[in-house]
């Protein structure tokens, strides 16, 4: 298949990984790159622009296609070395950068400047707008249904996707909710050139993280992901757990008066125990509705050939055989 992001980051497949944290490691975007999508490493679960530096020379030796680095911009008290960062993302000849979170406006020139080409992942038109603006190169538009932070709008991808084909002039792909053919299919019909992934590469046989994590996925349903951190208007989804529970019993208690330290037990610095670990009741953790069509926990190389064999039967067989003669 060839899409304006296939041509724009070299890869064979239309197909990305979304960077998540304490899952994108080298291993994650290796296996992503080696079967043709694009896989990207992040950043920030590197705690060093040194430790990210080694990070992508690991993944140099895992695979000679291209991958990309995530940096994610989310307000934080005492915020990371973003320039350090940076400089290790230039330095390391990366070539795509999907940025997050918050205006990457401030970093583009050092981006631009080293030919790196950024994908910013937006919640919404008003943002996906302002990153084109602003001379993003491609955006990555994130509906309601996603893993991880879906903004405070509210609007599923059947109709945030085509109204950012209206307003936007630069590529963009369709993220959230994307598991399979089906998803790519649909992405693609909404005025897409590919679909993000997140939740769906974490059950895979390659994905990093503790088993616990993946089995977890496969049992889930569409049912089980719960919207925390709203009245700090930081909302994450998440999968239901006990520390979630706890949460939400705390967000409704202190209503209003809810301040981030009140939850800090049960989201911060948690993933190492999880992905790590395998706790799988040490807090919260990012992920999307998409669970419930995670039904086993193929190879990347598996996922993605599958996923590009049943777009291609349901264009050329489903909806070909729609066509009146
Ligand atoms: C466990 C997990 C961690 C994530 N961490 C990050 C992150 O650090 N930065 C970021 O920009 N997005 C992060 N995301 C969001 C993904 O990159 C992607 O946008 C999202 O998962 C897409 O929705 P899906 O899960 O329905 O595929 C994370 C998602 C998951 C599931």
């Amino acid at each position: 298949m060839k899409t304006k992001i296939t041509e724009m980051f070299g890869i064979e497949h239309p197909i990305i990984q979304g960077g998540m944290h304490f899952v994108g490691f080298a291993e994650m975007a290796a296996a992503v790159s080696n079967a043709g999508g694009l896989g990207i490493i992040t950043g920030l679960t590197q705690r060093t622009p040194d430790a990210l530096a080694n990070e992508i020379k690991r993944c140099r030796e895992m695979t000679s296609k291209p991958f990309g680095v995530n940096l994610t911009f989310l307000p934080a008290v005492t915020p990371p070395d973003y320039p350090g960062y940076i400089d290790a993302i230039v330095k390391g000849g990366i070539k795509v950068v999907e940025t997050a979170g918050n205006n990457p406006q401030k970093w583009l020139p050092a981006l631009k400047d080293a030919g790196i080409k950024v994908i910013h992942k937006c919640t919404s038109v008003r943002h996906s707008l302002k990153a084109e603006s602003i001379g993003c190169d491609a955006v990555s538009v994130d509906g309601f249904e996603c893993g991880g932070h879906p903004g405070e709008d509210d609007v599923p991808n059947f109709i945030l996707l085509p109204r950012a084909a209206e307003e936007l002039r630069i590529p963009f792909v369709a993220s959230g909710g994307m598991a399979d053919g089906r998803s790519l299919v649909a992405a693609l019909s909404l005025g897409a050139d590919g679909m993000n992934m997140g939740t769906r590469f974490m059950a895979t046989r390659e994905a990093p993280i503790h088993d616990n994590v993946k089995q977890a996925l496969v049992a889930a349903s569409e049912l089980d992901t719960r919207l925390v951190m709203r009245p700090l208007r930081n909302t994450e989804r998440v999968l239901k757990n006990a520390a979630v529970d706890r949460l939400l019993q705390k967000e409704k208690e202190l209503g209003p008066k809810l301040e981030f330290k009140d939850i800090i037990a049960e989201v911060g610095g948690v993933y190492p125990r999880i992905m790590k670990d395998g706790d799988m009741d040490a807090g919260a953790w990012s992920c999307g509705m998409v669970a419930g069509l995670i039904h086993d926990i193929p190879t990347v190389q598996e996922l993605i050939e599958r996923i590009m064999r049943e777009a291609e039967a349901i264009i050329e067989q489903r909806l070909g055989g729609f066509m009146r003669q």
